[in-house]
């Protein structure tokens, strides 16, 4: 497989980068990403099956490198023979990056300063995702466009996607006329037809506008908590709730700091299937990024990717 082929990349996104969302954007002809982060070895295993059912292209999985289930879940892409894994939620070491290759993978993981980018290259990455805070679900403090200038451009020989707040055809071609590979899109998909979000979730998110979204992180920098990028609803009340709740019961020694860290972090997982799959507007989590002004309609997947690489 040769990264270089691809121009749009369909970014995992939880509970929503399922099989037929993942098949269709291979079938579209960009580089689909199955969100494993609910998943273990047995569950994979069948949305891999699921996916090779309906298309015969190649795609990628999008691994949790901090997930207890990492080692279990490699293991099943080895079997899959899968050519891509994106490791997401940490900065991967040589030995992660060379435990993937070993299974005959290309392997992407995020970076967030050029630093960053030169100890991945240094260790054998084979591209980089540099990714913006405009972007939905978590994200780091800085914008595409400082990244673009600090990684992109400093990096002009080396496969990279850029990726939030990527929402235009214009901002596609213009991404890949400075250097990118192409662009890591997730926030422009989750009103396609394809995808398994609830109606009135997409209808909602239809409605919503850049400015509708928020960062929530840490009340207490004592939690390492990794700030999420929303629509904003009363869950960002009750995330923030559940950390004044944590903190109380840190003070008075009830819990320790890890149990702390694990009731915060596990608020945005639980509630976001809520919010994308159940329909709950209110209390759901509704991860989306700025690019959601571009969301003007539910088009099918090979429509948002035809019109995204319409100016290459
Ligand atoms: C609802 C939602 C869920 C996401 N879940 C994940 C995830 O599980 N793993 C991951 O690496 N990135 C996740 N992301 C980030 C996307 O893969 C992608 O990098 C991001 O959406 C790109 O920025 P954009 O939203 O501006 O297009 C998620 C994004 C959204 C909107």
């Amino acid at each position: 497989m040769d990264l270089k082929n691809y121009k749009i990349v369909g970014g995992a996104m939880s509970w929503i980068s399922d099989p037929t969302l993942v098949a269709a954007m291979a079938n579209a002809g960009a580089l689909g990403v199955l969100a494993t982060g609910a998943m273990d070895g047995p569950m994979l295993d069948l949305a891999l099956k699921e996916i090779k059912q309906k298309t015969d292209r190649d795609f990628a999985v999008n691994l949790i490198g901090i997930s207890p289930h990492y080692n279990e879940l490699l293991k099943v892409c080895s079997d899959h023979k899968i050519k891509a894994i994106i490791i997401a939620a940490t900065i991967p070491r040589r030995d992660k990056i060379a435990q993937v290759k070993a299974i005959g993978a290309k392997v992407l993981a995020f970076a967030t300063s050029l630093k960053i980018a030169q100890d991945l290259i240094k260790n054998g990455i084979d591209a980089i995702i540099l990714e913006g805070n405009e972007a939905g679900g978590h994200v780091g403090m800085i914008s595409t466009s400082i990244l673009i200038q600090d990684i992109l451009f400093n990096l002009p020989d080396f496969p990279i996607f850029v990726a939030g707040g990527i929402g235009t055809p214009e901002m596609v071609k213009h991404c890949i006329a400075m250097g990118a590979t192409g662009c890591q899109l997730g926030t422009r998909f989750v009103c396609s037809k394809e995808s398994p979000m609830h109606e009135k979730t997409k209808q909602f998110y239809i409605s919503q506008q850049a400015r509708d979204t928020v960062v929530v992180g840490a009340l207490n920098p004592i939690f390492s908590v990794i700030p999420v990028r929303v629509i904003k609803n009363k869950a960002v009340d009750d995330f923030y709730d559940r950390q004044r709740q944590a903190i109380k019961l840190l003070e008075n020694e009830e819990i320790s700091l890890l149990d702390a860290q694990m009731m915060i972090e596990h608020f945005w997982s639980g509630s976001l299937r809520r919010g994308v799959i159940e329909g709950d507007l209110e209390y759901g989590s509704l991860m989306a990024g700025q690019s959601i002004s571009f969301v003007k309609g539910e088009e099918t997947v090979h429509e948002i990717i035809d019109s995204m690489v319409s100016l290459i």
